[in-house]
C-alpha cells in the first residue's frame, strides 16, 4: 500500500498535538522501513528490524527539533545518532512539524516548512537507483539500499558513516581510503545541545596510524598506535567479557572497531565535551542505568605533550615529568617551576656527516613500559625485524628511536621516529619497549647521575597531607614550600585545562559566610568542612585543607585532577577546587541526609532506615568500592572506609566520601606497605594495622565491618566497652558458630527484614573479615554475592586484632609475618 504524504502529515499533527514532547513508545510505526513517498512526521518513529532495539524519530532539545536514533527499550533517553545536529530546527511547534521523506533518487530528505534542512548524499552517485528503501537495522545503523539488495558493500548510504557522539558496536572509526572518507566521532556541544562541539575522536593516517582526541585541531589525548594486540597507550585494554576490539590497517582501510561478545549486553562509547573524555558505558538492566566501564583519558599523564619534547610522564612520580635518559631540561628554570612545555634537549648533540649519515659512536638505550611517542613523523616497515630496524635507524641521523611495530609473536615489523619524541608516558606496568638514540658516551654513563633525588609523595592528597613530624619531613616540607611559592603566582596557566572548575575564593567566602562557625558541618581528617551555597543556589560541602599541609601546589593540582576523574553514582562528586595563597579547598556536592553513622548507631534514628533501605545502602557502598578497586583506571584503595564516611543523598542512596586518605595503586601490584598508617580503629584489617600492609583486601575487611555494623546497629569498636567484652566481629563469629548469628540483627529492622537475606549478608561480612587477605573475596565477588543466590564458602576465623598472638605467624601467604619496626606515625581513633 502506498500512502500519500499528506495522510502521514495529518496523523503526525494529531499525535503531536496530543503529545507534544518526546513520547515514543505509543507512536512507533510497526515497521523498520521507509519507502519512497512515505513520510516520517513529527511524533512518529520507526523501530529497528528484528529485535526493535533502536528507534528513529524526532526529539527536542532546548526547544529545537532533531532527527535521531535512540534505544527504544532503555528508560533513560539515550540518543546515539543525530542527523541534523549542525542544522537544528528552531521550532518545536506541532503546527509546523518537520518531515522526513525518502526520495525516489535514494536520498533521505528532511524538510521543515518546505525548507530543506538536511539530506543524505549517496556514497555511489554514479549508479542509477531503482527501488530504494531506508531501513533501520538492529545495530542502530540507518541504511539506504536497493529493496532487493541487503549487501552492506552496496548500501547507498548508512548512518554509521556519519557518527555523532556515540560509537556503537560494529561501527568503524577511521578511514575508507578508496573513498578518501573519514569517519569520526564528534562530541555534542553539551548534553542539551547536539550541535557538533569542539572535541572529536578520530584516526590519523600516519605511517603508524593512531587514534586521537582533538579539540578543534589541537591534539588533546592519544591512545597510542595499535601494536597488534592493543593500543600502546592503553595497556589495560585487554580481552574482556563484554566486547572484542580490532584495529585494521590496510591499503584500503584504516579503522578501529569493536563488536559485542554477548548480544544481550549493551555498551556504548560516548565522547563527552563537558567531561573532556570518552567514557564507555554498559547498560545495567538491574539498575536501569548506564554504568561507566572505563574512562579515557585515564590520568593526568595522558594530557597530550605534558612533558614537552623528549620528556616523559610517570603518574607515580612527583613531579610527574622527567627527561629521557641522555636529555636535560631545555630551560631548567621553567622546568623546575613545573612548566614542562619546552621539554628536554640532548646532553650531547648527535654528530652527523655532511651527507646526513651518522658518525660512528651512536647507540640506543632501551626504555620499557611506555606509551610510545606521537607517531606523526614515523616510518613503518612491516617486513623488517628489529636488528635491521636498528641498522637502518642508526644510518640516518634524523632517526630518533625505533621499535617493533607489532608486538605479537615476540615482536615483528619496524617503526622509526623522526624529529622530537613527544607525549611519552611511563606505565607502572604494561606498556611497550622503545629504543632511543644516544651518543655512545651517554650509554655507559652512570645511571645514578640521572637520578635526581626523587621526592616520593604518596600520590594522593592523603599521603602528602599527613603531617609527618620527622626531620626529613621538615626538610621536604621546606623544599616544597619554596617551590610552590614560586609558582603560585601564575597558577592559572596550570589549571588552564583542568576539567574541574577553579572556584573563586571570594565566591567561596560568600558561600560559606566567611567560613562562619554556623556553616561548619564537620571536621574531616584534613580540616574542617563547611556547608555553602554557591551563587547558582547549589549547596556544596567545602573542605578546607589545613594550612599545615605539606603538599605543594602542583601535587595538589595533580591530586585534584585524579580525584575529579573518579566518577561514580556511589562516590561523592568533586565539584571544584579553590586555591588562595596557602589555602586549598575542595568543593564537593552536598549530601542532604548526612552520614550513615548518624542513623545506624542511634536507636531512634535507626528506625528511619528499614532493611530495604539498608540493603540499598549496602549495595551502593559495594558498587562504589568495586569501582574504586577495579573499574576506575587508577585502582584506588580507600583506606578509611567507615560509617561516617558514607554519606546519604535525598533518596538515602549511599555515596562514599573522603578520598583524603585514598591512594592509587601502582599498576597490578597488589599490596603495598606504608609507614604511615592512616585509618580508624575498628575498621582496619590486621595486616594493615600491624604491619602497614594495605591492599584492596584491607578495604574489603573494612567493608565487612561496616556491613556488620549496618545489620547490627552497633559499632565494632565501642568507646566505652569493657575490657573483656568482645568486639562486634568476635561476637558475631561466636554466635555464627553456634548458629545464632541472627541475634546480632538490629531490633529496628527486625520487622522489615527477610531473615534469610540478612543471614546471607552476615555470612558475606564474615567472609570479608577473614584473617588472611587472600581468603577475603574481592569486591567484584562481593557485589555478585550480595545480589545473587550463589553458594557461599564457609568463612574462616576472622582477623582479631585482640587475639593476634594466637594467630599463626605465617598462616597467610600474602601476609608475611614481619618483624619490621613500622612506626605508626598517625593513627586516629576517630
Ligand atoms: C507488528 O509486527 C509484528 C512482527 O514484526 C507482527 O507480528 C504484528 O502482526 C505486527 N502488527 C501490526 C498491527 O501490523
Ligand atoms: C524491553 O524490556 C522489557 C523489560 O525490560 C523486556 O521484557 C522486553 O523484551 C524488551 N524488549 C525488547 C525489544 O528488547
Ligand atoms: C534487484 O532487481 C533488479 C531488477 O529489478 C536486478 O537487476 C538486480 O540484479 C537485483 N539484485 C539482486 C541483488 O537481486
Ligand atoms: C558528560 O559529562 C558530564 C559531566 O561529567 C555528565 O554530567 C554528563 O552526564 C555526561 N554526558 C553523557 C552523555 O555522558
Ligand atoms: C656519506 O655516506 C657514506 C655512506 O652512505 C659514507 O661512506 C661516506 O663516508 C659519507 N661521506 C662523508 C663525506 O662523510
Ligand atoms: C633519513 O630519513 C628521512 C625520513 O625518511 C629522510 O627524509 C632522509 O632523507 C633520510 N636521510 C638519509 C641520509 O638517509
Ligand atoms: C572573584 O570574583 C570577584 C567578584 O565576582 C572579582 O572581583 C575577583 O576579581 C574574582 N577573583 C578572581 C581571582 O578571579
Ligand atoms: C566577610 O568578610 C568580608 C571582608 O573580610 C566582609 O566585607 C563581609 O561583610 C563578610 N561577610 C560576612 C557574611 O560576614
Ligand atoms: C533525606 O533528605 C530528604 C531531602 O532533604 C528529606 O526529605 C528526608 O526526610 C530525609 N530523610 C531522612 C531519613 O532524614
Ligand atoms: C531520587 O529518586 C528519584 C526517583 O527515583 C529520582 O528522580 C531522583 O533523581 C533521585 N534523586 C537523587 C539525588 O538521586
Ligand atoms: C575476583 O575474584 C574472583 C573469584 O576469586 C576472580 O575470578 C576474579 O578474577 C577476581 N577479580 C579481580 C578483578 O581481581
Amino acid at each position: 500500500m502506498k500512502i500519500n504524504p499528506s495522510f502521514w502529515t495529518i496523523i503526525a499533527y494529531t499525535l503531536v498535538i496530543a503529545t507534544p514532547f518526546f513520547h515514543h513508545e505509543s507512536n512507533a510505526m510497526n515497521t523498520s522501513i521507509i519507502t519512497p513517498n512515505q513520510c516520517l512526521g513529527d511524533g512518529k518513529t520507526i523501530v529497528s528490524k528484528d529485535k526493535g532495539t533502536f528507534e528513529l524519530g524526532f526529539f527536542t532539545k532546548s526547544n529545537k527539533r532533531y532527527l535521531g536514533i535512540w534505544y527504544a527499550n532503555i528508560t533513560i533517553q539515550t540518543i546515539v545518532w543525530v542527523a541534523n545536529g549542525a542544522d537544528p530546527i528552531n521550532d518545536y511547534s506541532p503546527v509546523t512539524p518537520p518531515i522526513l521523506e525518502l526520495k525516489s533518487t535514494g536520498s533521505l530528505v528532511l524538510t521543515h516548512k518546505n525548507v530543506l534542512v538536511w539530506q543524505t548524499m549517496s556514497s555511489s552517485p554514479a549508479t542509477a537507483v531503482r527501488n530504494p528503501v531506508a531501513e533501520l537495522l538492529d545495530s542502530g545503523n540507518l541504511v539506504i539500499r536497493e529493496e532487493n539488495d541487503t549487501n552492506p558493500q552496496r548500501y547507498l548510504w548508512q548512518s554509521f558513516d556519519y557518527p555523532s557522539n556515540t560509537m556503537l558496536a560494529g561501527m568503524k572509526l577511521g578511514w575508507d581510503i578508496r573513498r578518501n572518507f573519514n569517519r569520526k566521532i564528534t562530541a555534542w556541544k553539551s548534553d542539551d545541545n547536539p550541535e557538533p562541539g569542539d572535541f572529536s575522536w578520530s584516526v590519523m593516517r600516519y605511517s603508524y596510524p593512531e587514534v586521537y582526541m582533538t579539540k578543534r585541531t589541537r591534539k588533546m589525548y592519544r591512545i597510542g598506535p595499535w601494536n597488534g594486540l592493543r593500543f600502546s597507550g592503553m595497556p589495560e585494554l585487554r580481552s574482556n567479557p563484554i566486547f572484542n576490539f580490532n584495529f585494521v590497517s590496510t591499503a584500503e582501510e584504516v579503522y578501529y572497531t569493536w563488536t559485542l561478545k554477548d548480544p544481550s549486553l549493551t555498551t556504548i562509547a560516548v565522547l563527552n565535551q563537558s567531561a573532556g573524555g570518552r567514557p564507555r558505558y554498559v547498560w545495567s538492566e538491574a539498575d536501569k542505568s548506564w554504568r561507566t566501564y572505563s574512562t579515557l583519558p585515564g590520568d593526568y599523564c595522558d594530557t597530550y605533550g605534558l612533558c614537552g619534547p623528549n620528556g616523559y610522564c610517570s603518574i607515580t612520580s612527583s613531579p610527574v615529568c622527567e627527561c629521557l635518559k641522555g636529555f636535560k631540561p631545555k630551560f631548567p628554570k621553567k622546568w623546575n617551576s613545573m612548566d614542562w612545555s619546552q621539554g628536554c634537549e640532548r646532553n650531547h648533540p648527535i654528530r652527523c656527516n655532511s651527507n646526513g649519515t651518522n658518525e660512528d659512536g651512536d647507540g640506543f638505550v632501551l626504555l620499557q613500559r611506555l606509551k610510545v611517542p606521537d607517531t606523526e613523523y614515523t616510518l613503518v616497515y612491516k617486513d623488517i625485524d628489529l636488528n635491521k630496524c636498528r641498522a637502518i635507524c642508526l644510518e640516518n641521523c634524523s632517526c630518533m628511536a625505533y621499535t617493533n611495530s607489532d608486538i605479537r609473536a615476540g615482536g615483528q615489523g619496524c617503526v622509526m621516529w623522526f624529529h622530537d619524541l613527544i607525549d611519552i608516558k611511563l606505565f607502572p606496568d604494561g606498556g611497550q619497549d622503545l629504543y632511543v638514540r644516544l651518543r655512545a658516551s651517554e650509554l655507559g654513563a652512570d645511571e645514578h647521575r640521572q637520578k635526581r633525588m626523587k621526592i616520593i609523595v604518596g600520590t594522593t592528597i592523603a599521603a602528602a597531607i599527613i603531617s609527618v613530624t620527622t626531620y626529613s619531613a621538615y626538610r621536604f616540607r621546606k623544599k616544597i614550600a619554596e617551590k610552590s611559592s614560586k609558582i603560585e603566582d601564575n597558577y592559572e596557566s596550570y589549571v588552564d585545562d583542568l576539567d574541574l572548575p577553579l572556584l573563586n575564593y571570594s565566591a567561596i567566602m560568600v558561600a560559606s559566610n566567611n567560613f562562619s562557625v554556623k556553616n561548619k558541618i564537620g571536621e574531616g581528617g584534613f580540616g574542617p568542612v563547611y556547608l555553602g551555597k554557591l551563587a547558582n543556589e547549589q549547596e556544596v560541602a567545602i573542605k578546607r585543607l589545613s594550612k599545615s599541609s605539606i603538599q605543594g601546589f602542583s601535587e595538589f593540582i595533580n591530586e585534584v585532577k585524579l580525584i575529579a576523574k573518579l566518577q561514580h553514582r556511589n562516590l561523592v562528586k568533586l565539584i571544584g577546587c579553590c586555591i588562595q595563597g596557602q589555602e586549598k579547598m575542595l568543593v564537593y556536592e552536598y549530601m542532604t541526609n548526612g552520614s550513615l553513622d548518624y542513623f545506624i548507631f542511634d536507636h531512634s534514628k535507626g528506625k528511619l532506615l528499614n532493611w530495604q533501605k539498608r540493603n540499598h545502602i549496602i549495595g551502593g557502598i559495594a558498587r562504589g568500592l568495586m569501582y574504586l578497586h577495579q573499574d576506575s583506571r587508577l585502582r584506588i584503595v580507600h583506606r578509611d572506609l567507615k560509617a561516617s564516611n558514607i554519606l546519604l543523598d535525598d533518596n538515602l542512596s549511599s555515596k562514599i566520601s573522603d578520598f583524603g586518605m585514598a591512594r592509587p595503586f601502582r599498576g597490578e601490584q597488589n599490596e603495598e606497605s606504608t609507614n604511615k598508617i592512616v585509618g580508624t580503629f575498628g575498621y582496619m584489617a590486621p595486616e594493615y594495622l600491624l604491619d602497614g600492609l594495605f591492599s584492596v583486601k584491607s578495604d574489603v575487611y573494612s567493608f565487612g565491618v561496616l556491613l556488620l555494623e549496618i545489620i547490627s546497629g552497633k559499632k565494632n569498636r565501642r568507646s566505652h566497652a569493657k575490657q573483656s567484652s568482645l568486639n562486634l566481629i568476635d561476637h558475631t563469629w561466636t554466635l555464627w558458630k553456634m548458629g545464632n548469628a541472627f541475634q546480632i540483627i538490629d531490633p529496628n529492622i527486625e520487622d522489615s527484614c527477610i531473615e534469610s537475606e540478612v543471614l546471607r549478608f552476615i555470612h558475606i561480612a564474615l567472609l570479608c573479615v577473614q584473617h588472611c587477605p587472600e581468603d577475603r573475596p574481592n569486591m567484584t565477588s562481593v557485589v555478585l554475592m550480595l545480589s545473587s543466590e550463589m553458594e557461599l564458602d564457609q568463612p574462616k576465623e576472622p582477623g582479631f586484632f585482640t587475639r593476634r598472638e594466637n594467630v599463626e605467624a605465617n598462616s597467610c601467604t600474602s601476609y608475611p609475618s614481619s618483624n619490621n619496626e613500622i612506626s605508626i606515625t598517625l593513627l586516629t581513633g576517630r
